[in-house]
């Protein structure tokens, strides 16, 4: 598997950490490529938790080396501590390789974030308020400040100047709130330079050598394909592309380079933050998601809504990213269930639809159309081969894989890292 994708199919949360993890056993590199601190991976390794937000989940291989690469929006400090809390633990991260392209996040960004979703009132995002909206706006409008200005001391001090200036007078005359200070920011920014520029290279040139040399690169997406900003549920979405299509500019290759492509999906599906979810449950079988799923955000600790697996959605993430694979997680949490419901299309505004629709008005007002399938209610979280699994397990994957065209390779059956069938 030379160049391989791993990314989410719904809205998040599916489980990438893990899936990563898995694979980044035999990989040689595995590389970020869009979304920043407001991602929280989860890797289980014995009784030890890792909650990873911007290093990359390969990290706890130590053969791979993790990249971060030009599309990732960069909170320094935040990396800077991620990176003390995996030395403290005994992780190595001296491998680490950052882009020099990348975009930094400022102090200014997560205090403009937090102040536009105050003002959006009711119809907030639910954003993690990590900065990220108003840093990739920064960078569209050719505002952004990247890793390369730390280790110019002049350059830096006259982008800050001139991205502090406007964002001051939007910070008091809009929202009412006190200047933030450019000396400050400078001195705690250029301090940072030192730290981080052992690490800093040209990603780009780094990631094409090794799919020249036929190594095997990983490239891990974060948050999930219904959160990207053009094929989402837009505005309810992030500030990047999390799909297939992100991992191109994200690192700077070209199309043909790709070799794989695996989408991650859980047996069910959860989203945190707001906007519109066809299959969400308000009901005792939501809340038995929620708490056998172990379902609140990483980042934040909010509780994710939940609702059935919606196909409708996933046939969408296997179109918009070419999928080639899924790796499916938490089948075991559906063994609590006597009977299993799987969206196969929606009814809105008096039609109805099979393919995920492209307006929002119609988003808004979908009702899932359910097919029922028998549940097995059994323990599964041993079993390793997909001949183990109950009949009913097994049909329940089979059709999945029918209704979206796509072999179901990998299923996880439990947090560990052996609790998976590997059908490939
Ligand atoms: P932002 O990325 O912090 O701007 O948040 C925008 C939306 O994406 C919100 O609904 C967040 O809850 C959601 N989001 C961002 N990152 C993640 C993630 O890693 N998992 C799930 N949802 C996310």
């Amino acid at each position: 598997m030379p160049a391989t994708i791993v990314l989410g199919a719904q809205w998040g949360d599916e489980g990438k950490g893990r899936v990563t993890d898995y694979f980044s056993e035999s990989a040689d590199y595995v590389v970020r490529f869009q979304g920043g601190n407001n991602a929280g991976h989860t890797i289980v390794i014995g009784d030890e938790h890792f909650a990873l937000s911007l290093i990359p989940s390969g990290v706890m291989n130590p053969s791979a080396i993790p990249v971060i690469a030009n599309g990732v929006l960069i909170d320094p400090k935040a990396l800077l501590a991620e990176l003390e809390m995996l030395e403290l633990r005994g992780v190595n991260t001296s491998q680490l390789q950052i882009s020099s392209n990348a975009h930094l996040i400022m102090p200014y960004h997560r205090k403009i974030d937090a102040m536009i979703e105050r003002y959006l009132g009711g119809n907030q995002i639910g954003t993690t308020k990590r900065g990220i909206g108003p840093a990739a706006t920064d960078k569209y409008s050719r505002n952004g400040i990247r890793v390369q200005d730390l280790f110019d001391p002049k350059i830096f001090q006259d982008k800050l100047d001139t991205a502090l200036e406007e964002k001051n007078r939007l910070l008091t005359r809009v929202y009412n709130q006190l200047p933030m200070s450019a000396e400050e920011i400078a001195e705690e920014y250029l301090g940072y330079a030192e730290q981080l520029l052992p690490f800093v290279t040209d990603t780009s040139l780094l990631v094409w050598q090794a799919l020249r040399d036929e190594k095997f690169v990983l490239f891990e997406g974060a948050q999930g394909t219904l959160l990207d900003i053009d094929h989402g549920t837009y505005p309810f979405v992030t500030s990047s592309n999390p799909t297939a299509g992100g991992v191109l500019t994200g690192t700077g290759i070209g199309p043909k380079a790709i070799d794989r492509v695996i989408g991650v999906s859980k047996a069910y599906i959860t989203r945190v933050g707001t906007g519109p979810f066809p299959t969400e449950l308000h009901d005792a079988i939501g809340d038995k998601f929620i708490d056998l799923g172990r379902e609140y955000g990483v980042v934040t600790g909010r509780r994710r809504r939940a609702g059935w697996l919606d196909l409708v959605a996933l046939r969408y993430a296997v179109r918009l990213n070419s999928l080639t694979d899924i790796f499916l997680t938490k089948l075991d949490i559906l063994s609590a269930f006597e009977e299993i419901k799987v969206c196969i299309g929606y009814t809105s505004l008096g039609e109805t639809y099979e393919e995920f629709p492209r307006q929002q008005r119609v988003l808004y007002n979908c009702q899932p159309i359910y097919e029922t399938l028998p549940g097995w209610n059994v323990d599964i979280t041993g079993v390793r081969d997909f001949e183990d699994l109950p009949k009913e397990a097994q049909q329940y994957i089979e059709y999945v894989e029918e209704r979206v065209y796509t072999p179901v390779r990998w299923v996880s059956v439990g947090p560990e890292r052996q609790q998976l069938l590997d059908r490939s």
